[in-house]
């Protein structure tokens, strides 16, 4: 059985926190190949556009931009709803 995970990322930068005195950076675009702190991937983001939902694998290749993404059930998924969206599904 193959599981697969759609996470969706809203940030396309990473963010800094003082951790026990030590400046981190963690990543926010979930591009990294080093999580969870940011590797400078997030550069892969640049173009991106507000009105497009930006799909990439899990090497961080980009597969596309897609306007939306229907959902098992039906649901459509847009570029505004994604603030509430994690969905994962499974297939054989
Ligand atoms: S924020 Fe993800 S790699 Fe930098």
């Amino acid at each position: 059985m193959v599981k697969s995970r759609l996470v969706i990322y809203k940030s396309d930068r990473p963010y800094q926190a003082d951790v026990y005195g030590v400046s981190v950076t963690f990543c926010g675009c979930g591009l990294t190949e080093t999580p969870p702190f940011c590797s400078g991937r997030h550069i892969k983001t640049v173009h991106e556009k507000q009105d497009k939902i930006y799909v990439y694998d899990s090497k961080g290749v980009l597969l596309g931009p897609v306007k939306h993404i229907v959902l098992e059930n039906g649901e459509i998924v847009k570029p505004e709803d994604i603030y509430m969206v994690s969905k994962a599904t499974e297939r054989e």
